[in-house]
């Protein structure tokens, strides 16, 4: 790349802190957040004024294009985070733990989770999982990480749930899914996901926690939302859940521009004298008078 011009003048806005978060659920107004993988897309987040970006663990499936979230590692989550923290300056910052990265051990799963905040700049982290996860998040809270629970559907345990389903469904799964969430508040948790939960359910919950819930797929009764970037701009189009309103087509604006751009090359439409470099008249006799003198130059060249 050349040529690039200065960055244009950001508008700064105070940054969002998990306290932030905390103040404005309890004056009752509702948390947008959105996830993103890149700079680009951390900084147009950021502008808009969106509350928190998520650097979800999605990225394996819209961004790497994996067929689920099990495979994106670590190391790979922790290079888009570091790309999205140096985009956005206001928004609170979350970065996903990925599948084994908290699992099998506390000890690892503290570490990291210390990893997205001392390594790429996130101010938080998020785990899936209800009850079983209370004494890990417990351990997290402790070396001073904010935490943000994610219950309902979990795709992380997608083999386990045997798909993308909805739950909480029954009485049963809707109960447990309420201790899930009451456990999650108590082992420190400062926020919950609630994924693809009937509307009511996720309302209910809502209601019996002090801490901020975040919907996707759980009806408007939650106390903020999250979409995946990709599904809400039409960038993901393997498949649309019910959930997912899109607020632009940008894969078919970006395969028009691509096809738009092929065909003026083909044309020799582009480049214009617009995008091309000039040389003076006088510098470009003295060359042309200079290269004549040098003909063996090429020739030795073979
Ligand atoms: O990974 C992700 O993007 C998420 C959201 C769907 C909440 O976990």
């Amino acid at each position: 790349m050349s040529a690039r011009t200065a960055e244009p003048p950001r508008d700064e806005r105070p940054k969002t802190t998990v306290l932030t978060f905390r103040d404005k659920h309890r004056r009752g107004e509702p948390l947008s957040l959105v996830t993103a993988y890149d700079f680009p897309t951390a900084r147009a987040v950021d502008e808009a004024g969106v509350d928190g970006i998520l650097v979800g663990d999605s990225l394996a499936m819209v961004v790497l294009g994996h067929p689920n979230t099990l495979s994106v590692t670590m190391d790979e989550m922790l290079h888009h985070a570091r790309a999205v923290s140096r985009g956005a300056r206001g928004a609170l910052l979350i970065g996903d733990l990925p599948f084994l990265s908290y699992q099998a051990d506390e000890a690892e799963a503290v570490r990291n989770a210390g990893r997205f905040l001392a390594e790429s700049g996130m101010d938080a982290v998020k785990l899936e999982g209800g009850k079983a996860f209370v004494s890990t998040i417990r351990a997290i809270v402790r070396a001073g990480i904010p935490v943000q629970g994610h219950i309902g559907l979990t795709p992380q345990s997608v083999n386990a749930l045997g798909g993308y389903k909805v739950q909480g469904k029954t009485a049963e799964s809707a109960r447990d899914l309420l201790d899930d969430a009451l456990a999650l508040e108590d082992a420190g948790c400062t926020s919950i996901v609630l994924e693809s939960l009937p509307d009511r359910l996720a309302t209910y919950i809502t209601e019996r926690l002090t801490i901020p819930t975040i919907g996707i797929g759980a009806g408007v009764g939650t106390s903020g939302q999250v979409l995946v970037a990709h599904d809400l701009l039409g960038m993901f189009e393997r498949f649309t859940p019910r959930f997912v309103k899109r607020y632009a087509e940008l894969g078919t604006a970006m395969r028009e521009a691509f096809a738009a751009y092929r065909k003026d090359v083909e044309a020799r439409a582009f480049p214009g004298p617009e995008h091309s470099y000039t040389m003076t008249d006088e510098e470009w006799k003295a060359f042309q008078a200079a290269a004549v003198k040098r003909p063996h130059l090429r020739a030795a060249r073979g």
